[in-house]
């Protein structure tokens, strides 16, 4: 069905005017991802020989924002309509080949639809992807002859009260032999209530000169959705947050709420994983065996080891955290941390570019910033790694097995020795030996008869 090549045009020139916004309609995310970078994806999953992307409004941001992929870039200066849209990447299609028409709006297209699609058309030249809806206010009609087949589409603005009561719609997404294509398109007009080029009027002329157009009737409703508003934004989000979620709960996660779930990029997912309500997963995540994920946390670019328990409240950024491992509630681990085995951070702790060998815990209050920690290490309460003179990071250095007291500040760089213990309160600048007690600190004070001021009434 596929002999022949596949050329992709995606049209996006249109403004979002509903959107109120600075960008272009087709840059907004949909599950972290631009709304055209799904429709980009799509094509590339169809295996396109070329996707050639027309574009207008805010063309700039569009470039800059699609700079690492191959597209051919065709600019609609004005936005005379769709068929003017298409005809603006007209130059790069070749006869041969199988030209899809996709909006650059429209992100849910799955490429199983995308597939029905070309299968449908077979060796016809044209073929429409379709869908009947209950409310088609606003969409395209499709009217078909006595023997069903397709005969033409009529726009909304242009249809007849008999036409209107049509629930068949015109998804926007077409089918068509490349010479076809140029052919048809060099014959439309726009004499039309809304004074555009009409690539639905395709359809007509394709009729005229006896072919038979196909069609796919598409089975979810949501895949053809375009968006126009944040109402549409928001509406698809979920749909699609929903969809990935029905994917990962197939593979055995147990979701607590899958409505209260958000995947913005990819994760690979071990055996028993539990997720609490309000997990965010963020970029391309890993996650192990029997781990669980507690309420409001959120994962981005982290590989999570096994039996790992993530409690409430944490963030976890571009990091490692190895099997047995035990965070939060309340922890931040920020980029390049990695956690060996059955490390422990607790609540209110930020680490950052740090190694945290095996068995050490941060439990509470801390920060630990350039550290190279050993393994068996205790970080107590409020423990300070300073690790910024106001120029220049510092390194910190603490051996295997050393104790460090509450209320620490390690000035960097430093280095602890292995079995040091360090003595709460101390603020240390200079190395501490190993197997020793080190602190710095006030020497108490005892002042005899010293009575606290009571008020006179
Ligand atoms: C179009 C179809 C209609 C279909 C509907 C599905 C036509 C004439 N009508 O209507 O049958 O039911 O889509 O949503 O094709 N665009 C450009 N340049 C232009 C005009 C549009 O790039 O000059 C792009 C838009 O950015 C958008 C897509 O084409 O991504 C569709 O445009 P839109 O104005 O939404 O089309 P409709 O009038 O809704
Ligand atoms: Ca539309």
């Amino acid at each position: 069905m596929f002999d022949k090549q596949l050329q992709v045009i995606v049209l996006a020139a249109g403004k979002g005017t509903r959107m109120y916004s600075s960008k272009p309609k087709v840059l907004h995310g949909l599950a972290g991802k631009p709304l055209v970078q799904h429709v980009i994806d799509s094509a590339k999953a169809l295996s396109a020989e070329s996707i050639s992307l027309v574009y207008g409004h805010g063309g700039e941001q569009v470039k800059n924002m699609l700079k690492d992929e191959e597209l051919i870039w065709c600019e609609q200066k004005e936005q005379l309509g769709t068929g003017h849209a298409v005809q603006q990447a007209i130059e790069k299609i070749k006869d041969s080949s199988n030209v899809l028409i996709l909006y650059g709006d429209v992100p849910l297209l799955s490429k199983e639809t995308l597939e029905g699609l070309l299968e449908a058309k077979g060796k016809e030249s044209i073929a429409l992807l379709t869908a009947n809806l209950e409310n088609p206010t606003g969409y395209g009609r499709i009217v078909r002859n006595a023997n069903d087949i397709v005969e033409k589409i009529v726009e909304e603005k242009d249809a007849s009260e008999t036409i209107r009561e049509i629930t068949e719609v015109n998804s926007g997404v077409m089918a068509v032999d490349g010479d076809k294509l140029k052919l048809w398109l060099s014959k439309i007009g726009n004499n039309n209530a809304q004074g555009e080029y009409y690539l639905t009027d395709l359809i007509e002329l394709a009729v005229k000169e006896g072919e038979t157009v196909n069609s796919f009737i598409v089975e979810d409703n949501k895949e053809i959705e375009g968006i126009n508003n944040k109402i549409q934004l928001a509406d698809l989000e979920r749909e699609y947050q929903k969809r990935q979620a029905m994917i990962l709960m197939t593979k055995g996660v147990t979701l607590r709420d899958p409505n209260r779930f958000d995947l913005r990029g990819q994760v690979e997912v071990g055996q028993d994983v539990s997720i609490d309500i309000n997990v965010i997963l963020e970029g391309q995540c890993v996650i192990g065996n029997n781990v669980h994920i507690a309420a409001n946390t959120i994962l981005k670019d982290a590989v999570i080891g096994d039996n790992v328990e993530i409690l409430e409240n944490c963030i976890i950024e571009k990091s490692t955290v190895s099997n047995g491992c035990n965070i939060g509630p309340f922890a931040r681990l920020r980029p390049d941390t990695q956690l060996d085995e059955n490390a422990k951070v607790g609540n209110f702790v930020e680490i950052k570019k740090s190694h945290i060998a095996k068995g050490s815990k941060v439990n509470h209050l801390s920060y630990i910033g350039d550290t190279e920690m050993g393994e068996n290490v205790n970080i107590g309460a409020g423990t300070i790694t300073c690790n910024y003179d106001g120029a220049y990071k510092h390194l910190t250095k603490i051996g295997d097995n050393a104790f460090i007291g509450s209320n620490t500040a390690l000035v960097a760089p430093i280095e602890i020795g292995h079995g040091a213990t360090i003595g709460a309160g101390s603020t240390l600048n200079k190395d501490a030996e190993a197997d020793k007690l080190t602190f710095s600190r006030a020497p108490q004070k005892k002042i005899e008869g010293w009575k606290r001021p009571t008020k006179i009434k």
